[in-house]
């Protein structure tokens, strides 16, 4: 099994206490992650841009554990803030994915932690801080492991770390480079894997160099169903092998859209892949609908505005209501001018984040 290139037996350093800290980003899927099997691995290839500035913050403060005196020597120990506050309800996330990546960490145990994590997003967004905080905390818990031993390869770091972040969020193994990352086996992409996020290795037209994300948020609550639920329909679904086959379909497809800078067939398939993920959900059974009223008003005027205008703006979901509006650095100006005069009306308390493409995470 190539995930045994990840076990690590013994560590040449000693390591008592410290702290790390890294920022990582959030990341856009373009082809959609919607169905896995097995312990994380994605049914499809999947494609995103990395994010700049909705991202997450997470220091890790680690002590050896003194077990003479700890009664819990059987358990983790750790505890998680958020925005400097306890948040207990991160902690049952946390304790899964320390179960499932101990055997890739043998140190877990050693060892007290405290988790302290903030986003640049407001937390009741509705933009999911999993895929920037799982991809954060590997990449701390990364660092601990160069630490005890030193010679790691740059190349085997950020790999483990993002194979870690997927076993934490599958999306989370896409928000540790930059600008665009592939996930999942590709018969035309050469060391794309299930295991971890690679970075796209091909030709980018300068048309879609620093391509802009602003996201309109239509929505700010709780998810009604949860994306691993999402997941699990894909088991049984009607339509599963045909979705599959369609994801790696656009994603062949993207692969000269990207080296030629053809922004209109971009958009056919940036589309077409949102509102076929959308369509995976009402097909399901039990179905259910994400979009709100809000999100198809934001729809019909994108396409009325591209119309109207000739301009190069289209739109992405992702599991939720909220709308992810894609457009050249070219069109700045005039799509700013377009979301503040006639799409802001539709988000709640008309907020919206602007962002763009970025270059993945670093160390604090
Ligand atoms: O990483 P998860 O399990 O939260 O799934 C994310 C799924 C989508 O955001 C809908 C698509 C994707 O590829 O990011």
């Amino acid at each position: 099994m190539p995930q045994h290139r990840f076990i690590v037996c013994s560590y040449t350093q000693n390591l008592t206490s410290g702290k790390v800290s890294w920022q990582a980003p959030s990341n856009i899927a373009l082809v959609k992650y919607w169905g896995k099997y097995g312990e994380q691995m994605p049914m499809n290839a999947s494609v995103s841009f990395t994010l700049k500035n909705c991202n997450t913050k997470t220091s890790l403060t680690f002590e050896k554990r003194n077990f003479a005196k700890d009664s819990n020597h059987n358990g983790f120990d750790f505890e998680v803030f958020l925005d400097g506050k306890r948040e207990v309800s991160f902690e049952p996330k946390i304790q899964k994915f320390f179960e499932r990546v101990e055997v890739y960490l043998p140190f877990l145990k050693d060892f007290k932690f405290k988790i302290e994590t903030s986003n640049s997003f407001p937390h009741s967004s509705g933009i999911a801080s999993s895929a920037s905080g799982m991809s954060a905390l590997a990449l701390c818990l990364m660092d601990m492991e160069r630490q005890m031993q030193p010679d790691i390869t740059e190349e085997y770091f950020i790999e483990k770390a993002s194979f870690l972040a997927r076993l934490g969020s599958g999306s989370a193994c896409r928000s540790l480079q930059g600008p665009m990352v592939v996930w999942g086996e590709h018969p035309e992409i050469d060391g794309s894997t299930n295991l971890f996020g690679t970075k796209y290795p091909f030709a980018v037209h300068k048309n879609f160099h620093n391509y802009q994300d602003t996201i309109l948020l239509v929505d700010k609550g709780e998810k009604q169903v949860s994306s691993t639920v999402g997941h699990d329909l894909m088991l049984d679904h009607p339509f599963a092998e045909q979705r599959f086959r369609q994801a790696k379909e656009n994603l062949s497809k993207l692969i000269p859209v990207f080296k030629n800078g053809n922004i209109s067939e971009f958009i056919k398939i940036v589309e077409s892949e949102a509102l076929s993920l959308h369509a995976m959900m009402m097909t399901s059974m039990p179905y259910f609908i994400l979009m709100k009223p809000n999100t198809l008003e934001i729809i019909n005027r994108i396409w009325k505005f591209r119309e109207k205008t000739g301009s190069n703006v289209c739109f992405t979901l992702d599991a939720g209501a909220n709308v992810h509006i894609l457009y050249p650095q070219a069109e700045i100006e005039a799509v700013s001018k377009f979301i503040k005069t006639e799409l802001k009306q539709f988000c709640k308390n008309s907020e919206f984040i602007t962002d763009w493409v970025g270059l993945g995470a670093k160390k604090l």
